[in-house]
């Protein structure tokens, strides 16, 4: 295979640009083209393309504060690539590191490289306990390469932008829950930022994802993470469906063990 320079990287950002102008903002381009040509991000994104694992880029999915979404093509189908350019709230980050047996403290020059691993890491780690999450398929620095969620490169919505799911809400809710168990339980994780932000309702199945900040249930404030989610998306459920369900009743449920029924009553996930 021909090994793949800076120049040519340049070409399909220009390509990926010039097909889509008419539906970004000439501002996004300029941010996007400010984050891939970033002189770590080039290298990274090199290694990928010349491992095979990239092949190309399709559509910018979103630009957030901490990240940018592309879409692309892997080596095996559509891809999400999440490029992190800056760690905003360093405090706030290293509050969910430091007390995190799994990670211990390095410089913050490799801070977000070390966030990378740990979103691609607990990602694995959802994913092997069969909480639906994107699968996790290689990472180079400050890029991490996932499944793509969403059909024909268009990113299925998340929750906040859903009105009418075309099932019954509670259906869904029950089933986010019953990933948060499966979480604490046989991954022994715990989201951390679990919200209508950050789960994506894909063919009627909620999706969750931004796991970089999940802490293990060892961390010293996991359990409050853990009801801060339950108490989350229940509240989003019930201002936007009414459906009222306890989040203490549902903690107590996951803290002692009860069987939390799948709604759908399926047993594999996806
Ligand atoms: N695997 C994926 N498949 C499809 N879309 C995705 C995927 N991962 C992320 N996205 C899209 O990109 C958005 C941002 O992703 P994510 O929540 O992981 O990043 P973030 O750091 O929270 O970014 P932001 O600062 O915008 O909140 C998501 O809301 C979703 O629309
Ligand atoms: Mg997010």
């Amino acid at each position: 295979m021909r090994t793949m320079g800076k120049e040519d990287l340049e070409e399909i950002v220009d390509s990926l640009m010039d097909k889509e102008k008419k539906r970004f903002k000439d501002r996004d381009f300029f941010k996007i083209k400010q984050y891939v040509f970033d002189f770590r991000t080039v290298r990274n994104l090199l290694k990928l393309f010349n491992r095979g694992i990239l092949k190309d880029f399709t559509w910018i999915v979103s630009m957030g504060k901490e990240a940018v979404i592309l879409s692309g093509v892997g080596d095996r189908g559509p891809v999400a690539i999440k490029i992190y350019k800056s760690v905003s709230s360093f405090r706030k980050h290293l509050d969910y590191i430091s007390g995190d047996f799994r990670f211990g403290f390095r410089s913050r020059s490799k801070l977000l490289d070390l966030w990378v691993e740990k979103e691609f890491r607990n990602l694995q780690r959802f994913k092997k306990s069969g909480v639906r999450v994107p699968e996790p398929y290689a990472r180079s620095g400050n890029i991490l390469v996932m499944e793509f969620v969403g059909d024909e490169g268009f990113p299925a919505p998340k929750l906040k932008e859903v009105r009418d799911p075309g099932i019954d809400p509670e259906i869904i809710l029950r089933d986010i829950l019953d990933n948060v168990t499966r979480g604490y339980r046989s991954a022994e994780l715990v989201h951390s930022d679990l919200s209508e932000y950050n789960v994506l309702l894909w063919r009627s199945k909620p999706w969750i994802i931004d796991v970089s900040q999940a802490v293990t249930t060892a961390h010293p404030r996991a359990l409050e993470y853990l009801r801060r989610d339950i108490t989350t998306i229940i509240r989003f459920f019930r201002k936007r469906w009414g459906i009222g369900l306890d989040p203490d009743l549902v903690l107590n449920g996951i803290l002692e063990g009860d069987h939390v029924e799948r709604a759908d009553g399926e047993d594999t996930q996806g």
